[in-house]
């Protein structure tokens, strides 16, 4: 496909701002996201001189590190995990701006501790009072992290401070609530920038695009014409070091609750009013205020998990979740979630969104596939071997893009028809690689914009939406099983029933 125009239209109206002075502090400084993500990503705003010239990182952690040893620890995560260190000028000039200062979560004099050091930063590095603190942080620490900095008057000013949380946001929703009410306690809303990855995603923020930036589209997009929407974020790897995570977690809580809920809100909301934070937000929220499992007295025709076992993977055998280190023999924690949704208002009535996310499964991929209703009467019929419903897709990751699939009259004398391809990719329309998902929060949360993260309102819904089937797989009556897929295949065959049970399948990726 080729680029005829560029388009004015963008979402985060400051993108090409540059953000004021400010301080990022990152609670969590020795932990992994630290040094995997976030720095490297801030290292990679720097290079491509999106940052001011005195922004500066203090690395809080319990250890007792010098400044010294968390610029080498730092620089050894860009030169791992990120793009390199390309100039060593570069590297220098960022270097000077970090710093540790050695703290402990619940220790109100940590926070004394770390005050007086920004505000003496402030007069070294001309950072004005402007602070981002990111809680990259387990999650027991949330609200003993937050209530501190509240105590310490770190949160004050709901222009110069903000507050970045990582997820999980809650384990259910009465302790998502309990979070919100924390945070709400010591600052505003407008503060708060709660971390949904896959909002940073470029073909999520193009998925706003598509639908409302083309006019041809958004008058399919509803029950008239959309059969049925299939939404999957397959993964190929297991729970790799994190069962310690992993178990107290599983699918539900680390894909649905988040990722899922945020793409199936993007694909299924009106058109906001404009493009600021709270406009798309709000439109957001509708959607999943809206949401419901489909049958909700029979879960089973709604809600599907599995755990996968031990099978093959590109060759090579692999175990089974619960030979896995540090998961429980008898786990009972889902690494695949299906589900069958529906969205109780005039736009989507009647029409089902199938959802599924799993570990484990035959390869990497994220799509949304909207399945238009078939054509009323099929006069083709004698002349195709088969006509198929005409399919758009939305390809996430990898290979980004957009394809639409309908009828063509196959070359020659007889009418025979074939199922055709259009197809827009990303990388070879635009020749260039998506940036990382955390480069795009990290710079939207220093410029002060929160269109990509999730408001309170939406994280309690998402958690409404699935607190059913959360309900049902820990209760004590519950069976104590749980559907095996062996590692390398798509799903438990329960999971096909879901759309099997509807005359619909998955869609074969
Ligand atoms: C994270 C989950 O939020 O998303 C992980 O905790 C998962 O379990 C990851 O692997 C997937 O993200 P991505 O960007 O690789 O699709």
């Amino acid at each position: 496909m080729v680029i005829l125009q560029d388009n004015p239209l963008r979402i985060g109206l400051q993108q090409e701002r540059t953000p004021e002075p400010l301080i990022m502090v990152i609670f969590g400084a020795s932990g992994d996201l630290t040094q995997r993500k976030l720095v490297p990503a801030i290292y990679e705003l720097k290079q491509d001189n999106h940052l001011p010239a005195e922004l500066t990182i203090v690395g809080v952690a319990r250890r007792d590190w010098s400044h010294d040893y968390f610029r080498e620890q730092m620089r050894q995560g860009v030169e791992e995990f990120g793009n390199g260190i390309g100039s060593e000028e570069v590297w220098n000039d960022f270097a000077e701006g970090l710093y540790y200062c050695s703290g402990n979560m619940d220790d109100q004099d940590s926070y004394q501790k770390l005050k007086t050091f920004l505000e003496e930063l402030d007069g070294k590095r001309g950072t004005r009072g402007n602070r981002v603190f990111y809680l990259a942080v387990s999650p027991k620490f949330f609200i003993p992290g937050i209530q501190n900095l509240g105590e310490a008057g770190m949160l004050k000013d709901p222009i110069k401070n903000r507050l970045v949380i990582e997820k999980p946001f809650g384990k259910d929703l009465g302790t998502a609530k309990s979070l919100n009410r924390v945070v709400q306690d010591v600052c505003k809303e407008q503060q708060v920038y709660r971390i949904d990855h896959y909002l940073g995603k470029e073909t999520v923020q193009n998925i706003l695009v598509f639908r409302f930036a083309n006019a041809i589209f958004e008058p399919l997009w509803n029950r008239n014409y959309v059969d049925h929407i299939q939404i999957t974020v397959a993964e190929n790897v297991g729970v790799e070091d994190r069962a310690g995570y992993y178990e107290t977690s599983g699918a539900l809580r680390d894909m649905v609750q988040n990722h899922l809920m945020q793409l199936l809100a993007i694909t299924a909301m009106e058109a906001p009013n404009s493009l600021d934070a709270d406009s798309i937000r709000t439109e957001k929220v509708k959607v999943l205020q809206a949401l419901h499992l489909a049958d909700l007295h029979n879960l089973d025709r709604s809600a599907i998990r599995g755990q996968y076992s031990a099978g093959w993977m590109k060759g090579k055998p692999v175990k089974g979740y619960r030979e896995e280190a540090g998961v429980d023999p008898d786990s009972l924690t889902p690494t695949f979630v299906a589900m069958k949704l529906m969205i109780d208002n005039w736009r989507w009535k009647n029409v089902p969104f199938y959802l599924r996310t799993g570990k484990r499964l035959p390869k990497k991929v994220t799509e949304i596939t909207i399945q238009f209703k078939e054509v009323p009467l099929l006069i083709f019929q004698s002349a195709a071997q088969q006509t198929n419903p005409n399919i758009l897709t939305m390809r996430i990751q990898p290979n980004e893009g957009i394809s639409l699939r309908f009828e063509a009259k196959m070359p020659g004398p007889d009418l025979r028809t074939r199922t055709v391809d259009m197809d827009f990719s990303y990388g070879s329309s635009f020749g260039m690689a998506t940036a990382d998902a955390y480069n795009r929060l990290l710079l939207d949360c220093m410029l002060g914009d929160q269109t990509l993260f999730t408001r309170a309102d939406e994280v309690e819904e998402a958690w409404r939406v699935v607190s059913p089937a959360l309900s049902a797989w820990e209760s004590p009556a519950d069976p104590n099983t749980i559907p095996q897929y062996e590692a390398g295949t798509w799903q438990p065959t329960e999971a096909e029933f879901l759309l099997n049970r509807d005359g619909r399948r998955w869609r074969r990726l």
